[in-house]
């Protein structure tokens, strides 16, 4: 496998965040807001896209594991690490780093739904055009790009390249 080029560049998400965080500070203004990003892959998106939100918000994190193939989703998911917190009544915002079949948050949403929040967002940086196996309502989205196999910013390949500032396609030899 190898890195063929950038797919979005560190700048291309630097001001995408920015905008996207000017509009989550406006619908949440005066609300209860709790961030919840989904380990690992979102843990970049979470700490840039947080800074660009101008609002005393809570964060939590939870971590899943798909049962399926390491570069397919089966939908079938197991909660490693749940939240921290009740949600009982606040505003909580999921945040992801990509959406692919939308299975593992279409599974996390209805987790999360049976604990009564007052409502429940999503917001993805990176959105794979027409792969959703399942209807999913995103309230923000990065970017929608092709479904091509993508490392970096907070994307793995075999556990490694998350550190990359940008998101790369990988690519057979
Ligand atoms: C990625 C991503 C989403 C999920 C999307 O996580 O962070 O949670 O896949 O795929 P789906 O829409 O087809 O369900 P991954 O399973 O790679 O785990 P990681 O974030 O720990 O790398």
């Amino acid at each position: 496998m190898r890195i063929n080029g950038t797919l979005v560049s560190a700048e291309e998400i630097e001001q995408r965040l920015a905008e996207i965080g000017a509009e989550i500070t406006e619908d949440y203004r005066g609300k209860d807001l709790l961030l919840v990003a989904v380990l690992k892959g979102a843990f970049m998106v979470m700490a840039d896209l947080s800074r660009h939100i101008a609002l005393p918000v809570d964060m939590d994190f939870m971590a899943v594991s798909s049962y399926g193939a390491a570069t397919q989703t089966s939908g079938v998911v197991r909660i490693l690490k749940d939240l921290d917190q009740e949600i009982a009544d606040r505003h909580v915002l999921i945040v992801e780093d990509i959406i692919d079949s939308g299975l593992t948050l279409d599974y996390i949403r209805r987790n999360l739904e049976v604990r009564k929040p007052a409502s429940i967002g999503i917001a993805t940086l990176l959105l794979k055009t027409g792969l959703q196996r399942v209807p999913i309502d995103v309230q923000y989205v990065g970017f929608e790009i092709p479904p091509d196999f993508v490392i970096g910013y907070g994307l793995d390949w075999e556990g490694k390249y998350r550190n990359l500032p940008y998101v790369a396609v990988m690519e057979e030899e």
